[in-house]
């Protein structure tokens, strides 16, 4: 297991090409095995979880065929899987998992889903519970996590109302929607990322939405599709984070996925003093994509809850690091999902950030970080290296690299290889931003 020492100071220059976002890629990869024929898709994402879901994909017949980032699916219909006899392993991806349960539960086989020790700790009976409702058979031996038995069958549309805002389970009833009797619609009163809406209907399914609903109609023919994925923003964040703690920094960030249902981290952001700018924004594939860059500038720091939470669910642990190079601070409410992700992320991280020094308070749903107070609005956040443990989490690993970037001596991340579930680059990139002046050490830590 690899620990990454992550030495302050310097700054990040340049121009990055983001890999594949990692929600749109599982959405292509899934409805490209159920579409009658062979898609093409680009800049695939590169992340762990997104191969979980090609691996899904071949051990349920799907012939895949993944070059680097070019990956190419040959789809056999809606009903063209074939049972596996071994169990499906989703691995950590909570996507692969929740996504993938909707598809089983339309078929005429018997599969069992499961997944890392991570995964299996995660709640699943928010997508089992719509999913018995349409008519699925679904058994655990722990009521509510995985493995799962799914024994695939008839199903039935149903108007289903997201009791939690949760795009994967919003996901799974659509594509579980796919094999329905009747019209499936599901309502949500927060709004989630709609990459499933935007590409069930580029592969030709058909969807209505209307302002808090989703409608899809049974049975269509799912066309195959060469489609390139955008950059992955939730990636991107990461670097933008870096760019804001080190002073004289400044990025240029190509063909970021730009998806409303996505960009509140930006605004966010933008509103609290950090100078990013959007150029270049165009619709692809269904998909808004563009240009952002991004100048280190100081922040005064803000608070976060509500509607916005679901909307920058995976950006929230990267906006918590940078609390203590804010001003004010960053206070966040109304983030307990955070606590069922691959990680217990409230406490995960603030357990990393305290070791660092910084000041904060952990609430049931959220936290609060103290800002530098200094009123003058330099970065002089009083953080200090120290060893720090990710807990395997991806997101956590990286947001306590940014932090690390504005400490006083030397961060050492402990297991950092888990941000390969997402960004398997991200140290990299990093290091070639900040130009090699600062020294980055990796140790292989062979008895872990
Ligand atoms: C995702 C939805 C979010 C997010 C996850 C990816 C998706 O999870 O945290 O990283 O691709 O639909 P929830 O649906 O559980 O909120």
């Amino acid at each position: 297991m690899a620990r990454k020492t992550i030495s302050p100071g310097g700054s990040v220059s340049g121009v990055v090409e983001l890999p594949g976002d990692k929600s749109i890629s599982h959405r292509y990869a899934i409805l490209a095995a159920l579409a009658e024929g062979a898609s093409e898709i680009r800049n695939f994402s590169p992340a762990a979880d997104c191969a979980s879901t090609l691996e899904c994909c071949r051990r349920l017949g799907i012939a895949v065929d993944a070059k680097g980032e070019h990956v190419r699916i040959a789809g056999k219909g809606l009903d063209g899987l074939k049972a596996s006899r071994r169990t499906i392993d989703a691995e950590n991806s909570g996507s692969t998992i929740r996504m993938l349960s909707g598809v089983l539960a339309g078929q005429r086989f018997t599969s069992t889903i499961t997944g890392d020790s991570s995964l299996r700790r995660r709640p699943m009976r928010r997508v089992v519970d719509p999913l018995r409702q349409m008519g699925a058979d679904i058994r655990s031996t722990d009521g509510d996590r995985a493995p799962l038995e799914i024994r695939g069958g008839k199903l039935y549309g149903i108007d289903y109302t997201l009791p939690v805002p949760s795009a994967q389970v919003k996901s799974a009833i659509l594509l579980a929607g796919l094999y329905a009797d009747g019209l499936t619609i599901v309502r949500e009163s927060v709004r989630t990322r709609d990459h499933t809406e935007l590409a069930l209907r580029e592969f030709g399914a058909n969807v209505t939405v209307a302002k808090d609903q989703v409608r899809i109609e049974p049975r269509p023919k799912l066309q195959p599709r060469q489609l390139i994925v955008p950059g992955d923003l939730s990636s991107a964040v990461f670097l933008i984070g870096a760019a804001l703690v080190l002073p004289e920094s400044s990025l240029m960030l190509h063909n970021v996925g730009l998806n409303p249902t996505r960009t509140r981290v930006l605004d966010f952001l933008i509103s609290i003093g950090a100078a990013i700018n959007l150029a270049s924004v165009q619709s692809r594939d269904g998909e808004l994509i563009g240009d952002v860059s991004v100048r280190h500038a100081p922040l005064v720091g803000g608070s976060i809850s509500g509607a916005q939470v679901a909307e920058m669910i995976d950006e929230l642990p990267m906006l918590a690091a940078l609390g203590p190079f804010t001003e004010k601070g960053i206070e966040i409410h109304d983030a307990q999902e955070l606590r069922v992700k691959e990680s217990d992320r409230i406490a995960t991280l603030a357990e990393g950030l305290r070791q660092m020094g910084a000041r904060l308070e952990e609430f049931p749903d959220g936290l609060r970080l103290e800002g530098h107070e200094s009123g003058a609005g330099t970065a002089t956040s009083k953080l200090r290296g120290a060893k720090v443990n990710p807990q395997g989490d991806h997101r956590i690993a990286m947001a306590l690299a940014v932090a690390a970037l504005g400490a006083e001596g030397d961060t050492v991340i402990k297991d950092s290889e888990c941000v390969g579930v997402s960004f398997p680059e991200f140290f990299k990139t990093l290091e070639r931003l900040r130009g090699g002046e600062v020294q980055e050490k990796v140790q292989e830590d062979l008895r872990k």
